[in-house]
């Protein structure tokens, strides 16, 4: 089939990619004439495993393109997803400004029928409002449908999350559109959950927040765990094994951040309290895992008393691992916490260095080359991301690397026993 994606961000280049990669056609639209060029030279603005090898199979194939021109990829092709950002605003809101300016570029060269999917992560009622742009501004008077199509893709595995969906969901109102939609994802060979469109868009909302809701749910366990003496880790695996809860998404530490979740939660809450019906167990899900990087900190404080001028390394930068992306990164908090209070950091992260000078997210920490290099002379030691390379680090040149022996583990990485084996001073989340 011949698709269009209107945004080359992290979930319309992913898309794009993977949609190429089964045999559809794609044309990949971006008003940034640079990152264009760079990815029709087989560059990749992103770090996500696999994606590069994909983009540049099917660039040199020719089934994935590159353009500037809405109205080159709106004229060759039978679908058209929106893939452009839907940042949140002050009071957690989403700024839906782009996708209202898409809707009307796309209005503006619509010629005849075409499927205008929303893909970005929008609030419930968002298809109407871009129907009802699309209309007004299309002087043609063309044919459309508009699709609600969510992506639950996780950074750091995005491709095979793509390429073996759980599910594939498709919120629409017309047979038409929702038959040509089946063929998109045919080769995908997933399950398929046609809903209307309000639903579809309502999915999305709801499963980042109560993936999000698992979180704090541990987080709260933990912080009674902590105070009764019981280990986190073996209350999770005790309820987990029930297959009505599942053990994923049941991991304590120091929260969770990334671009989505305390988006998404924030915006959930925005429109259930804009629909009349606020939704406070959310807030309270907020709460926890504010109050997880807080504990974390007096935890750190109360073993070093005085943080100022303390030698501090910290292993991870990123929200989570197998990312560069350290946008809303809970590591990125603390190792700026410890700074505000005077502390000298050395970080360490394998992918996430980069982007943290570029945006200036961390400035006044020292950065490393290794983790190693990052704790030597080290006064404390704090996991902040969970990296592998991180846990097989050889533990006897880290004991001799650092000034005092101390690791506060803020993702439970670490093998407690084993930690202390070699003579350190270890304290976990949760964990007796
Ligand atoms: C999430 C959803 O999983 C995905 O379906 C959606 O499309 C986008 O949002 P992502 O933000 O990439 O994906 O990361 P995810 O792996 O879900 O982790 C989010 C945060 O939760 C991370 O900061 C992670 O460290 C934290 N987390 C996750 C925990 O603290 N404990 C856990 O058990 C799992």
């Amino acid at each position: 089939m011949k698709l269009c994606i209107i945004g080359s961000g992290y979930v319309g280049l992913v898309s794009g990619a993977c949609f190429a990669e089964v045999g559809h056609h794609v044309i990949c639209v971006d008003n940034d004439a640079r990152k264009v060029e760079m990815l029709r030279a087989g560059g990749i603005p992103i770090y996500e495993p696999g994606l590069e090898e994909i983009v540049k199979r099917n660039v040199a194939s020719g089934r994935l393109e590159f353009t500037t021109s809405t109205e080159e990829g709106v004229d060759g092709s039978e679908i058209v997803f929106i893939a452009v950002p839907t940042p949140p605003q002050a009071d957690g809101s989403v700024d839906l400004s782009y996708i209202e300016k898409v809707a009307r570029e796309i209005a503006g060269v619509l010629k005849e029928y075409r499927v205008i999917v929303d893909k970005s992560t929008v609030p419930v009622k968002t298809g109407e409002k871009v129907a009802d742009t699309i209309r007004r501004y299309n002087k043609a008077g063309a044919d459309f449908d508009v699709v609600s199509n969510p992506e639950f893709l996780r950074e750091g595995c995005a491709v095979p999350d793509l390429m073996n969906p759980d599910r594939v969901v498709i919120g629409g109102n017309s047979e038409r559109a929702i038959a040509l939609m089946r063929r998109v994802y045919e080769p995908f060979m997933a399950p398929v959950i046609v809903t209307d469109i309000n639903s579809a868009e309502l999915i999305k909302h709801a499963a980042n927040s109560f993936l999000a809701l698992k979180i704090s749910y541990i987080n709260a366990v933990a912080q009674v765990c902590e105070a009764s003496g019981a280990d986190v880790e073996k209350v999770a695996d005790g309820i987990g094994s029930d297959k009505r809860i599942g053990r994923n998404f049941l991991n304590a530490g120091i929260g969770y951040g990334g671009s989505c979740f305390p988006k998404d939660i924030a915006a959930f809450i925005a429109i259930s309290d804009q629909l009349g019906v606020p939704f406070n167990l959310l807030k309270e899900v907020q709460r926890i895992n504010r109050t997880q990087r807080d504990r974390f900190l007096a935890k750190i404080r109360e073993a070093l008393w005085v943080l100022k001028d303390k030698k501090i390394a910290v292993w991870g930068i990123t929200f989570k691992p197998d990312t560069d992306d350290v946008r809303t990164s809970v590591a990125v908090d603390v190792i700026n916490d410890l700074l505000k209070e005077g502390a000298h950091v050395t970080a360490y992260d394998p992918k996430g260095m980069e982007k943290a000078v570029e945006f200036k997210l961390i400035d006044g920490a020292k950065l490393a080359s290794s983790p190693l290099e990052a704790a030597q002379g080290a006064e404390a030691l704090i996991v902040a991301t969970e990296w592998k390379e991180f846990d097989s680090v050889d533990l006897a040149e880290l004991k001799a690397a650092m000034h005092t022996p101390l690791i506060f583990d803020g993702r439970n990485l670490l093998d407690p026993e084993r930690v202390r084996g070699f003579g350190f001073t270890y304290l976990s989340v949760g964990r007796s």
